[in-house]
C-alpha cells in the first residue's frame, strides 16, 4: 500500500526535515505534492533525486491527497483544515490550533499511540518542548506515577522557524564585527543573549509555551490532574532544545531504577559520562531522532524527587519526526485507508 502525501509548509524548518525523512524512512508514498505560500510557487525542492514543484496552497490542492502534513502555523492549519477534511484526507497539524480540542488526538507515538485511532480526520501533533519531555518522563510515569514536574528550558531559535535560525546566525556575525543589528523576527537579540519565551503573558504569569507544557503534558498522559510549572527560556543555541527536569513522587525513585529505565525507554538515548562531566548537549541532540536524557540524579531536597537533564532535536523529534511516526502509525495500524479519499471508518 502506498499513500498520497502532502506537506503544507514544504519551504519552512519543519518542512524541509519532513522531506527528508519521509526518504529516510522510506515512507510508502504514492505521491508527494509540496504545498507553501505563493510566495514559493514555482520554486522547487529536492527529493530522491528529484526536483519536486512547490505549489501555492490552493482549494484544490488537497484533492487526491490521503495524508497531509501541515507545519505553516496556526493560522494556515486553521484556514485549510475543513477543507482538507472535506477532501477526505488526514491532517497530521504540527501547530497548536487543535492541539488542545478534545476531539482532536494529540499524539506521542512512544506515549499514547492509540489515541491516534480515535482522530476524525485531524491529529495534533504536540509542542516540541512538551514531546520531548513526554518521551523521557513518561517511561517513569509508568512504572511509578509522578505527582509533580517541575521544568526549566532552553529552546533553540530553530522553535520560532527558519527564519528564526538565521537571524541568530546573521546577528552573531554582526556583532562579532562590531556593529548592533535590530532583531527582526525575535522581540531582543538572541546572539550571546538569552530571554524568556516571547509568547503572550496569562493573568497568573505564565507564557503561552509553559502553559502548553502544562495542558498538553495532561493531555497525552491522561493525567488531567498532573502538576507541572515550566519556566521556558530562549537561548542563542540554533536547533535542539534542552530541559532540567525535577520529578516529585509518591514514593522515592532509585537513581539506578530511572537509568536502567531510561536505557531501554524508546526513543531515548541514555548520555552519561560521569567521570568526564559529559552529558547531554544540543550540538550532540542535533540530527538524532533520539532524546538524549542524563545527569540523573537525586534531588538532594526531596526524598522522592529526581532530577534529569534533556536534549532533544526540536525540529526532529519535536516536530517533523514526531509527525512523520504519527503517519506511520496511521498506515501500520489502518487507521487510514490506501490511495483513497475515505476517511477510514474507525470502529
Ligand atoms: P513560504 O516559504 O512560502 O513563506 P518556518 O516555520 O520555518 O517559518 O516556515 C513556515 C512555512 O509555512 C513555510 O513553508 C511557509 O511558506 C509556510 N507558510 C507561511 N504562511 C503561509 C500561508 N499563508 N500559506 C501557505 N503556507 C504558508
Amino acid at each position: 500500500n502506498s499513500y498520497r502525501v502532502a506537506i503544507l509548509g514544504a519551504t519552512g524548518a519543519v518542512g524541509t526535515e519532513l522531506l527528508e525523512l519521509l526518504d529516510r524512512r522510506n515512507f510508502p508514498l504514492a505521491d508527494l505534492k509540496l504545498l507553501a505560500s505563493p510566495r514559493s510557487a514555482g520554486k522547487t525542492l529536492p527529493f530522491k533525486g528529484e526536483n519536486l514543484p512547490i505549489e501555492a496552497v490552493g482549494d484544490r490542492s488537497f484533492d487526491q491527497v490521503d495524508i497531509v502534513l501541515a507545519s505553516a502555523g496556526g493560522s494556515t492549519s486553521k484556514a485549510w483544515a475543513d477543507k482538507i477534511v472535506n477532501a477526505g484526507a488526514v491532517m497530521i497539524d504540527n501547530s497548536s490550533a487543535f492541539r488542545m480540542n478534545p476531539e482532536v488526538p494529540l499524539v506521542v507515538p512512544e506515549v499514547n499511540p492509540e489515541a491516534a485511532a480515535t482522530h476524525q480526520g485531524i491529529i495534533a501533533n504536540p509542542n516540541c518542548t512538551t514531546i520531548l519531555m513526554a518521551v523521557a518522563v513518561w517511561p517513569l510515569h509508568k512504572i511509578q506515577p509522578i505527582k509533580r514536574i517541575v521544568v526549566a528550558t532552553y529552546q533553540s531559535a530553530s522553535g520560532a522557524g527558519a527564519r528564526a535560525m538565521e537571524e541568530v546566525k546573521t546577528q552573531t556575525q554582526a556583532i562579532l564585527n562590531g556593529e548592533n543589528p535590530v532583531p527582526e523576527v525575535f522581540p531582543y537579540p538572541l546572539a550571546f543573549n538569552l530571554f524568556p519565551h516571547n509568547t503572550p503573558i496569562n493573568e497568573q504569569g505564565y507564557c503561552e509555551e509553559e502553559m502548553k507544557m502544562l495542558n498538553e503534558t495532561r493531555k497525552i498522559f491522561g493525567e488531567p490532574n498532573l502538576r507541572v510549572t515550566a519556566t521556558c527560556i530562549r537561548v542563542p543555541v540554533l536547533r535542539a532544545h534542552s530541559e532540567a527536569i525535577n520529578l516529585e513522587f509518591a514514593e522515592p525513585f532509585p537513581v539506578a531504577k530511572a537509568k536502567s529505565i531510561l536505557a531501554d525507554a524508546p526513543g531515548v538515548k541514555l548520555v552519561e559520562d560521569w567521570q568526564a562531566n559529559y552529558f547531554p548537549m544540543p550540538i550532540d541532540a542535533t540530527g538524532q531522532d533520539d532524546v538524549l536524557v542524563g545527569r540523573i540524579r537525586q534531588d538532594i531536597s526531596h526524598p522522592s524527587g529526581l532530577e534529569l537533564w534533556l536534549s532533544g532535536d526540536q525540529i526532529r523529534k519535536g516536530a517533523a519526526l514526531n509527525a512523520v511516526q504519527i503517519a506511520e502509525l496511521l498506515v501500520e495500524k489502518s487507521y487510514i485507508s490506501a490511495n483513497s479519499n475515505e476517511l477510514s471508518a474507525i470502529s
